[in-house]
Formats: C-alpha cells, sequence, structure tokens
C-alpha cells in the first residue's frame, strides 16, 4: 500500500556556486533558522565536491544531501562522471535527474533521463526527475504534449512497485533564472497533467502518492502562493537558495500549505 501523504519537498539547486567552506558555512547560518521546522523535507543539492562535507555537516539533521547530476553506470571508461555507487558510498541520499541546464547544455535527453532513473532507483537514491517545457513549445500550444513525453519517456520500462520514492519537479524553462514565476494557474494546470501521465503509465494510486515540485524563480515572496496549490508538493529552488535566509523563508512557507 502506497501512502498518499504528500509531504513537501524544499529542494536547493545551488548549480555550480559555492566552495566547501561557503557550502559548510550556509550549513551553519541555516540550520538555526529551520530549527522548528516540521512541515517540510529538505534537500541540498551542492555542486559535487561540496558534498563530503556537507554530508558530514548534515550527518543527525534533517537536511538531506543530493547530487545534481550523475552517470547511470555504476563504474567504467566514463572520463569526468560520478557514478550511483560512488555516491551512495559518501552517504549522498538524493540524486537531481534531467535538469534543463544539463538537457541544455551537455546533451542530456529524455532517454539518458530514463537510464539514470533506473540506475538511481536501483541503487536506492531518491531521485527527482525534472520536466519543464521551453518558451517557444508553450507558445506553439504543445506544452501538454512536452511535459506528456518527457514523463513517459522518463518513466518507460520502469515496474510502478519501484516508483514510490519517484518526485518530479515541474520547472518551466522559461522561468528558471528569469525572475519570470509561472503563474498558480499556469503551475497547476501543468502539475495536473504530469500527475495524470503518471496515473496513465504507473496507476491512479502512484500518481496520487507523487510528489511534484515547482521550480522557476522560486523566491519568498512567490513561494507561498505556489505551495498552497492542490497539485503543488514543495519546490525546487535555485538563485533564491543560495542564501540561508531567504531558503529558511521558503522552507517556512511550506508549512502553510494544506495538510492531504
Ligand atoms: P531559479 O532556478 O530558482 O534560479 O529560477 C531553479 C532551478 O534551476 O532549479
Amino acid at each position: 500500500m502506497i501512502s498518499t501523504m504528500r509531504t513537501p519537498l524544499i529542494a536547493a539547486n545551488w548549480k555550480m556556486y559555492k566552495t566547501p567552506t561557503e557550502a559548510t558555512a550556509f550549513l551553519t547560518s541555516f540550520f538555526p533558522l529551520v530549527k522548528n521546522n516540521t512541515a517540510a523535507e529538505i534537500v541540498l543539492f551542492p555542486a559535487m565536491p561540496c558534498l563530503p562535507a556537507l554530508v558530514d555537516a548534515a550527518r543527525g539533521k534533517s537536511v538531506f544531501i543530493g547530487s545534481q547530476n550523475m552517470h547511470w553506470m555504476q563504474e567504467g571508461a566514463y572520463t569526468g562522471e560520478t557514478s550511483p555507487t560512488m555516491l551512495t558510498a559518501i552517504g549522498v541520499t538524493h540524486v537531481l535527474i534531467g535538469h534543463s541546464e544539463r538537457r541544455q547544455y551537455f546533451n542530456e535527453t529524455d532517454t539518458t533521463v530514463n537510464l539514470k532513473l533506473k540506475s538511481a532507483l536501483e541503487h536506492d537514491l531518491f531521485p527527482i526527475v525534472c520536466v519543464g517545457e521551453r518558451l517557444e513549445e508553450r507558445q506553439h500550444g504543445r506544452t501538454a504534449e512536452v511535459l506528456r513525453l518527457q514523463v513517459s519517456i522518463a518513466l518507460e520500462g520502469i515496474d510502478p512497485v519501484r516508483l514510490g520514492s519517484l518526485v518530479v519537479a515541474y520547472e518551466p524553462v522559461w522561468a528558471i533564472g528569469t525572475g519570470k514565476t509561472a503563474t498558480p494557474e499556469t503551475a497547476e494546470e501543468a502539475h495536473t497533467m504530469i500527475r495524470s501521465e503518471i496515473a496513465r503509465i504507473a496507476g491512479q494510486e502512484l500518481a496520487q502518492a507523487t510528489r511534484i515540485l515547482y521550480g522557476g524563480s522560486v523566491k519568498p515572496e512567490n513561494a507561498a502562493s505556489l505551495c498552497c496549490l492542490k497539485d503543488v508538493d514543495g519546490a525546487l529552488v535555485g538563485g533564491a537558495s543560495l542564501n540561508p535566509q531567504s531558503f529558511s523563508e521558503i522552507v517556512a512557507s511550506a508549512s502553510e500549505r494544506p495538510k492531504r
């Protein structure tokens, strides 16, 4: 029986910012700010060189540490890549898969997203799979088609019983780092489409249990209005997660979300 309690998840995507020293300094300031948080799960995705220091610093605290990417193979001649076993060996628990910047600049495709999702599940890493349409796709009325395709290829060939830990992040590409946020209506509509595609592929029960985060210019000022939506289960935050104060305010906004 899958739990249908969708605890909000607030995740920080630090991209290529912060050295290990800066990352641990963030945590030192951040912990006291979220010490009363019980509403949201918190996951930080720092750059690879910061992972060991942050895993150490977060031990025993209710903050999880994830990687922004990984290869799907366990080992091999893949210069510059990091495997799932290397991540779990150092205590990393989560992985971001298919972020739009990886799709745009590093040849990530729906097919590699699928390979990485399968591998993350096999290695007991909690996956956050990112999907989202580009501006021209939205302007041409192709949002639903793009989202359905991204979700269906990501989940292809995976037994639904293995998908209990899946989290999806809806990040419209035109909203990332631009200051343009999707309106609550736009976000809710996209999340409903994604949930119905998960239901079509893996069943209604799993779809109702799957957390779908919104990402794209989330700030303390707009987090509550997005996180309170019926089909939005948290946020993936870039720019505003680099500062402990603003990220803690976004975490706090999760407590305004009605329980479901
Ligand atoms: P942003 O980035 O919050 O800076 O728009 C979000 C993301 O890329 O995950």
